[in-house]
Protein backbone atom coordinates (compact mmCIF):
# COMPACT_ATOMS: atom_id res chain seq x y z
CA UNK A 1 0.00 0.00 0.00
CA UNK A 2 1.50 3.59 -1.01
CA UNK A 3 1.70 6.46 1.53
CA UNK A 4 -1.58 8.11 -0.56
CA UNK A 5 -3.48 5.56 -0.55
CA UNK A 6 -3.04 5.40 3.41
CA UNK A 7 -4.38 9.22 3.80
CA UNK A 8 -7.70 10.11 3.56
CA UNK A 9 -8.84 11.32 0.00
CA UNK A 10 -9.27 15.49 1.88
CA UNK A 11 -5.40 15.14 2.75
CA UNK A 12 -4.74 13.05 -0.44
CA UNK A 13 -5.87 16.28 -2.30
CA UNK A 14 -3.58 18.30 -0.11
CA UNK A 15 -0.52 16.58 -0.66
CA UNK A 16 -0.80 16.77 -4.57
CA UNK A 17 -1.42 20.53 -4.38
CA UNK A 18 1.34 21.29 -2.22
CA UNK A 19 3.45 19.00 -4.71
CA UNK A 20 2.38 21.20 -7.74
CA UNK A 21 2.94 24.58 -5.47
CA UNK A 22 6.59 23.94 -4.35
CA UNK A 23 7.19 22.82 -8.18
CA UNK A 24 5.84 25.73 -9.14
CA UNK A 25 7.63 27.68 -6.83
CA UNK A 26 11.24 26.73 -8.19
CA UNK A 27 10.57 29.51 -11.09
CA UNK A 28 9.28 32.26 -9.49
CA UNK A 29 12.13 33.11 -7.10
CA UNK A 30 11.14 35.29 -4.51
CA UNK A 31 13.40 39.08 -4.84
CA UNK A 32 16.09 39.36 -1.78
CA UNK A 33 15.95 42.62 -0.04
CA UNK A 34 18.95 44.45 -0.14
CA UNK A 35 19.87 44.15 3.18
CA UNK A 36 19.26 40.03 2.36
CA UNK A 37 21.78 40.99 -0.58
CA UNK A 38 24.19 42.19 1.91
CA UNK A 39 24.03 45.76 -0.12
CA UNK A 40 25.88 48.96 1.26
CA UNK A 41 24.40 52.16 0.51
CA UNK A 42 26.24 52.83 -3.00
CA UNK A 43 25.30 49.25 -3.90
CA UNK A 44 21.43 49.54 -3.14
CA UNK A 45 21.47 52.80 -5.24
CA UNK A 46 22.70 51.11 -7.94
CA UNK A 47 20.58 48.43 -7.99
CA UNK A 48 17.33 50.72 -8.80
CA UNK A 49 19.36 52.33 -11.55
CA UNK A 50 19.74 48.25 -12.79
CA UNK A 51 16.18 47.76 -12.13
CA UNK A 52 15.23 50.85 -14.01
CA UNK A 53 17.61 50.78 -17.18
CA UNK A 54 18.97 47.38 -17.51
CA UNK A 55 16.28 44.62 -15.65
CA UNK A 56 14.54 44.28 -18.35
CA UNK A 57 17.44 43.07 -21.00
CA UNK A 58 19.57 41.11 -18.54
CA UNK A 59 19.57 39.31 -15.29
CA UNK A 60 21.14 40.03 -12.62
CA UNK A 61 21.75 36.64 -10.93
CA UNK A 62 21.38 33.94 -13.71
CA UNK A 63 23.50 33.83 -16.39
CA UNK A 64 20.13 32.77 -18.59
CA UNK A 65 20.09 35.10 -21.26
CA UNK A 66 16.88 37.89 -21.80
CA UNK A 67 17.34 40.24 -24.46
CA UNK A 68 20.85 41.06 -23.67
CA UNK A 69 22.92 38.67 -21.97
CA UNK A 70 23.00 37.48 -18.20
CA UNK A 71 24.89 39.08 -15.86
CA UNK A 72 25.39 36.51 -12.86
CA UNK A 73 29.20 37.15 -11.61
CA UNK A 74 29.94 39.54 -14.73
CA UNK A 75 32.83 40.90 -12.97
CA UNK A 76 33.99 37.72 -11.51
CA UNK A 77 35.11 36.59 -15.10
CA UNK A 78 38.43 38.11 -16.95
CA UNK A 79 36.32 38.81 -20.50
CA UNK A 80 32.42 39.53 -20.67
CA UNK A 81 30.76 36.38 -22.38
CA UNK A 82 29.40 37.68 -25.57
CA UNK A 83 32.08 40.44 -27.03
CA UNK A 84 35.04 39.21 -25.21
CA UNK A 85 36.42 42.58 -24.38
CA UNK A 86 38.00 42.47 -20.35
CA UNK A 87 35.82 42.44 -17.38
CA UNK A 88 36.63 45.95 -15.75
CA UNK A 89 35.28 48.96 -14.91
CA UNK A 90 36.60 51.33 -17.77
CA UNK A 91 34.93 48.47 -20.29
CA UNK A 92 31.99 48.58 -18.39
CA UNK A 93 31.49 51.89 -18.12
CA UNK A 94 31.60 52.75 -22.00
CA UNK A 95 29.46 49.93 -22.54
CA UNK A 96 26.84 51.94 -20.08
CA UNK A 97 27.64 55.23 -21.45
CA UNK A 98 27.77 54.51 -25.49
CA UNK A 99 26.17 51.07 -25.65
CA UNK A 100 26.98 48.05 -28.01
CA UNK A 101 25.39 47.33 -31.14
CA UNK A 102 21.73 46.05 -30.34
CA UNK A 103 22.20 48.14 -27.07
CA UNK A 104 21.23 51.65 -26.39
CA UNK A 105 23.80 53.83 -24.40
CA UNK A 106 22.90 55.79 -21.26
CA UNK A 107 25.22 58.40 -21.31
CA UNK A 108 22.39 60.95 -22.01
CA UNK A 109 20.59 59.87 -18.81
CA UNK A 110 22.99 59.30 -16.25
CA UNK A 111 25.57 61.06 -14.38
CA UNK A 112 29.14 59.72 -13.94
CA UNK A 113 28.28 59.17 -10.44
CA UNK A 114 25.07 56.93 -11.00
CA UNK A 115 27.23 55.20 -13.50
CA UNK A 116 29.49 54.69 -10.42
CA UNK A 117 26.74 53.14 -8.35
CA UNK A 118 25.50 51.29 -10.76
CA UNK A 119 29.14 49.53 -11.44
CA UNK A 120 29.12 49.13 -7.37
CA UNK A 121 26.10 47.16 -7.85
CA UNK A 122 27.52 45.04 -10.91
CA UNK A 123 30.76 43.73 -8.61
CA UNK A 124 27.80 42.33 -6.02
CA UNK A 125 26.79 40.05 -8.94
C1 LIG B 1 16.91 47.04 -24.66
C2 LIG B 1 17.72 45.98 -24.08
C3 LIG B 1 18.95 46.35 -23.27
C4 LIG B 1 19.07 47.25 -22.22
C5 LIG B 1 18.00 48.15 -21.64
C6 LIG B 1 20.41 47.11 -21.72
N1 LIG B 1 21.09 46.20 -22.47
FE1 LIG B 1 23.02 45.62 -22.20
N2 LIG B 1 22.93 44.53 -23.90
C7 LIG B 1 21.80 44.28 -24.65
C8 LIG B 1 22.14 43.44 -25.77
C9 LIG B 1 21.16 42.92 -26.82
C10 LIG B 1 23.52 43.19 -25.66
C11 LIG B 1 24.41 42.39 -26.60
C12 LIG B 1 24.37 43.04 -27.94
C13 LIG B 1 25.62 43.51 -28.55
O1 LIG B 1 26.74 43.16 -28.08
O2 LIG B 1 25.46 44.26 -29.51
C14 LIG B 1 24.00 43.89 -24.49
C15 LIG B 1 25.30 43.87 -24.05
C16 LIG B 1 25.69 44.30 -22.77
C17 LIG B 1 26.99 44.06 -22.19
C18 LIG B 1 28.15 43.35 -22.85
C19 LIG B 1 28.01 41.86 -22.65
C20 LIG B 1 29.12 41.07 -23.29
O3 LIG B 1 29.23 39.89 -22.91
O4 LIG B 1 29.84 41.59 -24.14
C21 LIG B 1 26.96 44.59 -20.93
C22 LIG B 1 28.08 44.56 -19.89
C23 LIG B 1 25.66 45.19 -20.75
N3 LIG B 1 24.91 44.99 -21.88
C24 LIG B 1 25.25 45.83 -19.60
C25 LIG B 1 24.07 46.57 -19.52
C26 LIG B 1 23.75 47.45 -18.41
C27 LIG B 1 24.61 47.64 -17.17
C28 LIG B 1 22.55 48.01 -18.71
C29 LIG B 1 21.81 49.05 -17.92
C30 LIG B 1 22.40 50.35 -17.84
C31 LIG B 1 22.11 47.49 -20.00
N4 LIG B 1 23.06 46.62 -20.45
C32 LIG B 1 20.92 47.80 -20.63
C33 LIG B 1 20.54 44.76 -24.39
C34 LIG B 1 20.25 45.72 -23.43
Amino acid sequence: MTFLNRISPYLRVSVVMLAILALAGCDAERRKSDAELGLNLQQAEGRKIYDNYCDKCHEPYSSRGKKGPGLKGVFKQQYLSLSGLPANDDRLTEIVKFGRAKMEGFGQVMTDQQIKDLLAYLHTL
